[in-house]
């Protein structure tokens, strides 16, 4: 039995501990939202997702939970997991909705599950887990379908487990996480998602879903799972949603190999949201006793609009996703865009003396340490598998500048991207066969015209890169963070582990097998933070981020672009994850140039760090930035552990505005951008702030000021209703002017 396999029987045999059955109708709570279930027979159905509801038999009463639609042409209402086949009362209609398709072992194509048990089982505090035993009601298929709640943050994870004992293997066409059909809700739908690509993610779409129309998401990268679509969405279930006001449903997917979404408004209304592992390119072969574990999926759900799901989705990320949400996150350096592949042990260490003047608390080397000889990487085209130090570089080793880091008493961290390598490899010339390729075809490379992606499904190869990882971190004594980045796509899918009738499980093993080592790492290295790269923000998702600390949000690390870059991932990422660094001007992507001030204020509304050579920075910019690295440092658990509201969107002003608080709303900071600012004239208005307490009165500072304020008032205490019921007024002058308010309540 592999590693996947252990782990699979361990959550399937733990799952069960204080079982207590549920027989009949069952709300499942959290603090602010219900999903309300009913049975029916030997199935169930899921009859409310939304505002809380403390009594089952009104939900009962109220629900659509029978035939919808008035004629022939209407349909039942699909169980909790709705699969391509069953109709719960066998009256001659068919479920259209199915998020499970599966050719069982004799060819025959439909399933039909009815339930076996269900019951809570024992999780960690905070958490009900309701659990449904499913089976066929012919065949040996089983499904555990899993809804756990997380009572403060009011989310509900849901994933199931697929397994079956036919006789012989069978065809999972599609194996969605979820695949709810939701009662009857509204008239209309409005779905908000992200978009983008290599320096450009986190760009906000909304569109209306009409009557009749499946809107999908997909991504069938392999690898960079967050372009294209970010896994997560919003849904304005009626009206559109404001920030403030209006229902909605958010969603995240936690997976970071290929995946799909699709949100369909059926022809009666009804609204079906389906997600999960991608099988686009092929369906996944399940042999007979091995279970599937399906990603798991985070909805939550807001009566109160937008803002409200980015802080459900937050406050859950920190509790119960991320590998450390509550841990504050130190301000580094990292050396990609200070230095590039140009460096020696003072480069390195010039940069170390650089960010601790500044008031830093990390360095980070990032590409270029590795690999020898011929191979030893001076640029991208070579190097990439060879995870020992590029010697002739870094003669003193690894060892030598970790202790230097400590010499300054700064932490120390390293860049890495094991799924990859060159072709141009000491790995790739031993083991050819670890390369993902398809037999026939010509190789094709990517980055330097010679990386490709490597076999994760191949256990040998899983532990090679662990040996090597395992080997690299025992030689830098005090090793703190890792930068685990992946720079291409499943260029040529194809494995010559899996067999010729196995080729299209690469797209869901890969991922598995990714997480299997990213575990076998963690076990070993608990303590060392991890931030998700992917060329850039291409892991901005919360599957890589169970095993991460943080991600990198963009390359593109010009400020005005990173104004909208973050208010994107802000909807469904929290600030603790996400990483924000100062760079240079111009902008090495954009060649923008914009004020350090700017700059700092965009960084400080993440997780700061910085990305340049601080040997280039004016002595009276040094001076500003010791004073803005201090200022973040008192202020970071306010932004990184706050609650996070948006107040002006840079998608529709000239300006933009956030704001953060802390849980007993004694201390927030808000944050105030210039952009292009066509006319003079257009001052922004009195910025109306979120969630004080109308009780307290706050003391509102400006930091971060230089020679002008941008607010009468600084220096002055007033009342949360006040600040919140007239705004604080403020000005701007010119393009890319901004300011940085604290306020403490007294
Ligand atoms: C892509 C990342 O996004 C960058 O930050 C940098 O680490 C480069 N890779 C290094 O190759």
């Amino acid at each position: 039995m592999n590693r996947m396999m252990i782990y699979v029987m361990a959550v399937l045999l733990t799952s069960w501990a204080g079982a207590k059955p549920v027989t009949g109708d069952f709300l499942l709570q959290t603090k602010q939202s219900t999903m309300a279930f009913h049975k029916s027979g030997d199935s169930w159905q899921m009859v409310h997702y939304g505002t809380k509801i403390e009594s089952a038999p009104d939900a009962a009463a109220l629900a659509w939970s029978g035939w919808v639609g008035g004629n022939f042409f209407g349909h039942r209402k699909p169980d909790t997991y709705s699969v391509y086949g069953s109709d719960n009362d066998r009256r001659g209609t068919m479920n259209k909705f199915g998020g499970l398709a599966v050719i069982h072992a004799d060819g025959v194509t439909s399933t039909d599950l009815k339930a076996v048990s269900v019951k809570t089982v024992d999780d960690k505090p905070g958490m009900t887990h309701l659990v449904f035993e499913l089976k066929d009601r012919v065949y040996p298929f089983f499904v555990i379908q899993h809804f756990r709640a997380a009572v403060a943050s009011d989310v509900i994870e849901t994933w199931v487990e697929i397994r079956h004992d036919e006789s012989a293997s069978v065809k999972l066409i599609r194996m969605d996480s979820v695949a709810l059909v939701f009662p009857l809700m509204a008239k209309e739908y409005h779905l908000l998602s992200l978009t983008g690509q290599w320096s450009s993610e986190g760009q906000l779409v909304e569109a209306p879903v009409a009557l009749g129309q499946t809107v999908s998401m997909t991504s069938r990268s392999g690898v960079r799972s967050a372009f294209g679509n970010n896994p997560s969405f919003m849904l304005s279930v009626g009206e559109r949603a404001t920030e403030t006001a209006g229902r909605v449903i958010g969603g995240a997917l936690a997976w970071s190999g290929a995946w799909s979404i699709s949100i369909q408004h059926d022809y009666v209304n009804a609204l079906a949201i389906n997600a999960g592992s991608d099988t686009g390119n092929g369906a996944y072969t399940l042999d007979a006793g091995k279970p599937l574990v399906t990603p798991k999926m985070a909805l939550t759900y807001s009566a109160s609009g937008k803002g409200q799901i980015s802080r459900n989705l937050h406050r859950w990320a920190r509790d119960h996703q991320l590998r450390d949400g509550h841990m504050l996150r130190p301000v580094l350096l990292n050396s990609w865009e200070g230095a590039y592949f140009d460096f020696d042990e003072s480069t390195l260490t010039d940069m170390m003396d650089g960010v601790k003047e500044l008031g830093g608390e990390m360095f980070v080397v990032d590409d270029g340490w590795f690999a020898r000889g011929k191979y030893a990487r001076d640029d991208d085209k070579r190097g990439l598998g060879d995870w020992v130090v590029n010697d002739k570089k870094l003669p003193k080793g690894l060892g030598s500048l970790a202790e230097e880091a400590k010499k300054r008493d700064l932490k120390f961290g390293i860049w890495v991207e094991p799924e990859m390598a060159n072709t141009t490899s000491e790995l790739v010339d031993s083991h050819p066969e670890w390369v993902l390729r398809e037999k026939t075809r010509p190789l094709r490379q990517g980055r330097g015209g010679t990386q490709v992606v490597l076999d994760m499904t191949n256990p040998a190869l899983r532990d090679n890169i662990y040996n090597q990882m395992d080997a690299m971190i025992t030689s830098i004594p005090g090793l703190a963070y890792i930068k685990w980045d992946a720079n291409a796509d499943f260029m040529n899918p194809g494995s010559t582990y899996l067999g010729a009738d196995r080729q299209p499980n690469l797209w869901y093993d890969y991922t598995a097998g990714l997480y299997d080592l990213l575990a076998r790492l963690r076990v070993k290295y608990p303590d060392i933070l991890m931030k998700a790269c992917s060329s850039g923000g291409g892991h901005m998702d919360y599957g890589f981020l169970r095993y991460a600390d943080e991600f990198w949000t963009s390359d593109d690390t010009d400020a005005r672009q990173r104004v909208f870059i973050q208010w994107g991932a802000g909807h469904f990422y929290p600030a603790c994850a996400m990483a924000a660094h100062v760079t240079g001007v111009p902008n090495h992507q954009t060649h923008r140039s914009t004020p350090l001030k700017f700059r700092f204020d965009v960084a400080m509304s993440g997780r700061l760090g910085f990305e340049l050579h601080p040997k280039t920075m004016a002595p009276e910019e040094v001076v500003f930035a010791k004073q803005a690295v201090k200022d973040y440092k008192r202020l970071r658990p306010v932004i990184q552990q706050g609650d996070l509201y948006r107040l002006v969107s840079p998608w529709t002003h000239t300006y933009a505005s956030l704001m953060y608080v802390n849980d007993d709303k004694s201390q927030a900071v808000v944050f105030l951008y210039g952009l292009n600012r066509p006319v003079m004239s257009d001052y922004p208005a009195p910025l109306m702030l979120q969630g004080l307490d109308i009780n307290k009165r706050y003391r509102l500072t400006e930091i971060n000021k230089e020679k002008r304020g941008h607010c009468r008032v600084s220096g002055k205490t007033l009342s949360g209703a006040a600040l919140m019921g007239m705004g604080v007024p403020v000005k701007l002058s010119g393009d890319y002017d901004s300011a940085v308010f604290e306020l403490v309540a007294e």
